[in-house]
């Protein structure tokens, strides 16, 4: 129709629905997060469940009430609950082997969104009454046939795991465009000042847990946390497990003094080194790259 020049429209109509186009083509451009795929059924049921406050047990709190698509999936604040943990990010999770800041024994994203729902100090204890609930909406019912087919429309905490777990792994990573040459700059000093030993592969991480010095609170796993992913730093702030670090210049600054909880179980990988002001500057444009 475009091509054949024969579309039935005035050309003054013709411009203003290209000029419509464009507009909600920089709009696309702008929005932090592009809108969840709905194409797989499954995520689409998670999607929609992770928005849902009805499955917490008293009705009042969703996962992206703390995860929160606009901020990374993060909640901005150093730390959640009274856990007194941050919040991390759902971005790059697909790729990831292990989930939580001290839960080395969780083996699969399936395993780990039990946790917040089971957890009273967020949306638990996982309840009949919460299922009973969200049977009574035929809506929803309908949603989890098309999501599992021909397995009839029983609404079960399993089959709700399993479409919230398709939603997160289809999360995308920010667009990262190509590194400036301050970035460039800031990924040889990442290497050279051995943060690369930790945080390597696709997501920056290596899945494993060490005790780094940098948070207060060594009670939980022996004061070993889980190596955070590097994705999309510039929207997660506060940083760390404890939230301690308000900035990406907090974190280096941090590194820089060898940590700020110093002991005998700290990974001797982390020890104190010296960059110049240009220097620090390349490391944060590197980190704010990803
Ligand atoms: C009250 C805020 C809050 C709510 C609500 C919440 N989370 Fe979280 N989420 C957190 C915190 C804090 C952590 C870190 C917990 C830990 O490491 O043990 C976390 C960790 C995670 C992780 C691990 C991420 C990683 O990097 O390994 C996943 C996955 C996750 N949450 C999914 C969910 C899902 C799914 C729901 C809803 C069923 C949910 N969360 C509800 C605060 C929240
Ligand atoms: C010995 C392994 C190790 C080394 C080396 C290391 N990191 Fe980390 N990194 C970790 C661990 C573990 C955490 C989580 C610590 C915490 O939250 O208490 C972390 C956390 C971070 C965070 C916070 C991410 C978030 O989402 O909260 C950033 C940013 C970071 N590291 C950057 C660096 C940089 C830059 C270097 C080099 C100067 C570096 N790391 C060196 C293991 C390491």
């Amino acid at each position: 129709m475009w091509l054949n020049g024969k579309l039935p429209m005035s050309p003054p109509m013709r411009h203003m629905l290209l000029f419509a186009i464009l507009i909600l083509a920089a709009l696309a451009l702008l929005s932090p997060a592009p809108p969840p795929p709905v194409a797989d059924p499954l995520a689409a049921l998670g999607w929609q469940l992770l928005a849902d406050r009805r499955l917490a047990v008293n009705n009042d709190l969703a996962c992206l009430d703390c995860h929160r698509p606009e901020r990374g999936y993060t909640d901005g604040k150093p730390t959640a609950t009274a856990d007194g943990i941050n919040t991390p990010t759902l971005y790059g999770l697909a790729e990831r082997t292990t989930f939580g800041w001290f839960t080395p024994e969780v083996r699969s994203l399936e395993a780990f969104v039990l946790r917040p729902l089971d957890n009273p100090r967020e949306m638990g204890p996982r309840a009949e009454t919460t299922l009973a609930r969200l049977r009574a909406d035929p809506a929803l019912r309908r949603a989890y046939a098309v999501a599992f087919p021909g397995q009839g429309q029983s609404v079960t905490w399993e089959r709700t795991v399993q479409a919230m777990a398709a939603a997160i792994r289809s999360i995308p990573s920010p667009q990262r465009g190509p590194l400036s040459p301050a970035a460039l700059r800031g990924r040889a000093i990442f290497a050279e000042v051995g943060c690369g030993g930790c945080h390597q592969g696709a997501t920056l991480s290596s899945e494993r847990y060490l005790n780094t010095g940098m948070s207060r609170d060594l009670r939980r796993n022996g004061g070993k946390a889980r190596v955070p992913s590097l994705i999309g730093l510039t929207q997660t702030a506060p940083y760390f497990r404890d939230g301690s670090a308000a900035t990406l210049e907090d974190v280096v600054a941090a590194y820089q003094r060898g940590g700020l909880y110093p002991g005998p179980g700290v990974n001797p990988a982390i020890s104190p080194f010296l960059l110049t002001d240009a220097e620090q500057r390349d490391l944060v444009a590197f980190l704010a790259s990803r």
